[in-house]
């Protein structure tokens, strides 16, 4: 189908066309060359005035001994353009028949497979903004590694990713799966889970095996050792890996003012009770057809880097000694693991480096996961060759993105800005970068956000009361710190929250007490002011982050003013109470700790 002319002065790299029939932006269209053989272009851009509809192309190219070229000579004026088909748009981008099952080519029916091999030995990297679909996208691909049997591990920061364990139940995605070949589908047998078993009954217990370097001490010190207390630890271990009780009868024994310090902190890590004689057993977290989970929810982030650090390098050592099968290991939250230096060190940092410079040779693939590119380390950033790049805003993390992403130009840079969830600039696996659409999945997905209006909590409200006593922000400080390049100090503010009925509709909301304002939603980093409206028309929406400044602005002072009965005596003019439940909310206050009250 012939959809326009080229008009105008072309180059090999670009040309416009006059806009015969309707065509969208980024569509595929296909040129005849010179040299007898069709090239394959895209619209990258529309201008359209009174008379007429321009279209402004890229040239992708075409192939040729098995290569992609690209034309030496411009296209003439007068040329026409073709809408591309499928089969050549498939035939010159290769995008071939097998491999992992990714989506489809953006507004086509072409299926998107990724290549097994490529990604699983030159690492991947998923990068978007918060909520822009990272860890949905990360889901598809782990579903069809876990149907081929190969071994995996997933560190999962906020314990999303149990629910690869059930099949997906939402209607409008299992309607779109159908047309793909697959159904809904739980990895029951496969997914096994370690974490906090108090948090999450589904977790087997996380626990070390007690045998201990002196490399492992040091990187689970708080506080650096002095080097008389390095030559006490290093004798106390000795070459050799030992139990913590061992090394602090060890200590215990020598006659040395150095040892109390450090015997204080050995008994420190103690206390953190993550060493047992039966902790984890690498043979039973990396075989085929297992997906472990090291689900780390509720650990502080020093511990969380801990065990990062010691399971990957473990697990690098085994794998170099061929003690254990080749493995992908994918690391949410990236960025918080593996910070660029000028962000500081993290405890994991080291390990993340090597396994994505050496990973690749001993069979070891690495896929990360960052909301923030900027604050990844760049040397692991650009050594992850497949990128699936989503919905992104911040300018520094385009930045970040076009730096070390080859193809990304500064018209893509815009189109990552407008990406719409569920599409991703796919780069690396294919010579040039595609748009995709994200397959549906096939197991449920976990890191929905929590929606407070439509949670039902009828009859099960009381038991949400020991939840509802501290209500945590999703974004953690130092990450908010980094995002704003502001300091932050944590203050608990009161807030009652209330289960209401009018007219047969039920609302769920939360007030906080200093000012009486309503937020509405919080792990949608949203709230509204409450102003006697029904809460279906409250359109004034502030996030999270504003929210302690938006009430530091009208009160210095974060204590309770508003008193539980005086919301009710509001909330009742409109709605019945149905329960409600006192609780504290967590904000991060802009400021250091000299000028705020708590
Ligand atoms: N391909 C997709 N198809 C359908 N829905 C999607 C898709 N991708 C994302 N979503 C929806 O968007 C929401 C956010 O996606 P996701 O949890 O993957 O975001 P994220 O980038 O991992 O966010 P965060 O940084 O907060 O972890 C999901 O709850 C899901 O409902
Ligand atoms: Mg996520």
């Amino acid at each position: 189908m012939i959809v326009g002319k080229i008009i105008g002065t072309s180059s090999t790299k670009e040309f416009d066309f006059l806009v015969q029939k309707k065509i969208n932006k980024f569509e595929y269209i296909q040129v005849y060359n010179e040299n007898g053989k069709y090239c394959l272009c895209q619209v990258v851009d529309l201008l359209r005035d009174s008379e007429k509809t321009v279209a402004k192309s890229q040239v992708l190219g075409y192939r040729e001994d098995n290569r992609i070229k690209t034309p030496r000579q411009p296209f003439r004026p007068g040329t026409e353009v073709l809408y591309a088909s499928d089969d050549f748009i498939s035939q010159t981008i290769e995008i071939g028949k097998s491999g992992l099952l990714l989506g489809s080519i953006e507004g086509r029916n072409i299926s998107v497979f990724l290549d097994t091999n490529k990604l699983l030995t030159k690492h991947l990297a998923i990068i978007a903004k918060s909520g822009s679909g990272k860890s949905y996208a990360c889901g598809v691909i782990v579903e069809e590694i876990i149907k081929r049997g190969i071994p995996l591990i997933i560190v999962d920061p906020h314990g999303e990713y149990s629910s690869l364990r059930l099949p997906n139940d939402r209607k409008e995605e299992i309607d779109k799966l159908k047309p793909l070949g697959l159904k809904p589908k739980g990895f029951i047998e496969q997914v096994i889970e370690f974490g906090d078993t108090q948090l999450s009954s589904s977790c087997l217990p996380l626990k070390l095996r007690d045998s201990l370097t002196a490399e492992d001490l040091f990187t689970l010190f708080p506080v650096k050792l002095s080097s008389a207390q390095q030559v006490l630890l290093y004798n106390a271990i000795k070459d050799k890996s030992s139990d913590l009780d061992s090394v602090i009868l060890s200590i215990e024994s020598e006659e040395t003012g150095a040892k109390i310090g450090l015997l204080s902190q050995l008994k420190y890590i103690k206390s953190l009770e993550i060493f047992d004689s039966d902790g984890l057993s690498y043979s039973e977290l990396v075989k085929k057809a297992r997906c472990s989970l090291i689900n780390l929810r509720g650990y502080p982030l020093e511990l969380q880097e801990f065990f990062i650090a010691k399971i990957l390098s473990d697990l690098f050592l085994l794998r170099k000694k061929e003690d254990i099968p080749p493995l992908f290991v994918v690391v949410e939250e990236a960025h918080n693991f593996c910070p660029e230096r000028s962000f500081g060190e993290s405890r994991s940092s080291r390990i993340i480096r090597t396994l994505a410079s050496e990973g690749r040779k001993f069979g070891l693939g690495l896929g990360i996961i960052t909301q923030r590119p900027a604050k990844i380390d760049k040397n692991v950033l650009s050594q992850c060759s497949t990128q699936l790049i989503l919905k992104t805003t911040n300018p520094n993390d385009l930045k970040a993105i076009s730096n070390s992403v080859e193809g990304i130009t500064s018209e893509k840079e815009k189109e990552i800005r407008n990406l719409a969830i569920g599409s991703a600039i796919v780069t690396g696996f294919l010579e040039m970068p595609v748009f995709v659409n994200i397959r549906p999945r096939q197991t449920r997905h976990g890191g929905h956000a929590v929606d407070f209006e439509k949670e039902d909590f009828k009859g099960s409200f009381e038991s949400y009361e020991e939840k509802l006593s501290v209500i945590l922000p999703r974004v953690n400080k130092k990450d908010l710190e980094i995002m704003t390049g502001k300091k932050y100090v944590s203050t608990l503010i009161p807030a009652v929250y209330i289960n209401m009925e009018n007219e047969g509709s039920r609302h769920k909301v939360l007030f906080e007490l200093v000012n009486g304002n309503v937020i509405q939603d919080i792990d949608k980093k949203k709230y509204s002011v409450f102003s006697g409206q029904p809460f279906s028309e409250i359109e004034s929406f502030y996030s999270v982050e504003q929210m302690p400044e938006k009430l530091i602005k009208s009160d210095k002072e974060l204590k309770q003013r508003v008193s539980v009965k005086s919301i009710m005596e509001r909330i009742k003019q409109k709605y019945k109470v149905a329960s409600y439940e006192e609780c504290s909310l967590l904000v991060y206050v802009p400021g250091s700790d000299e000028n705020v009250e708590s």
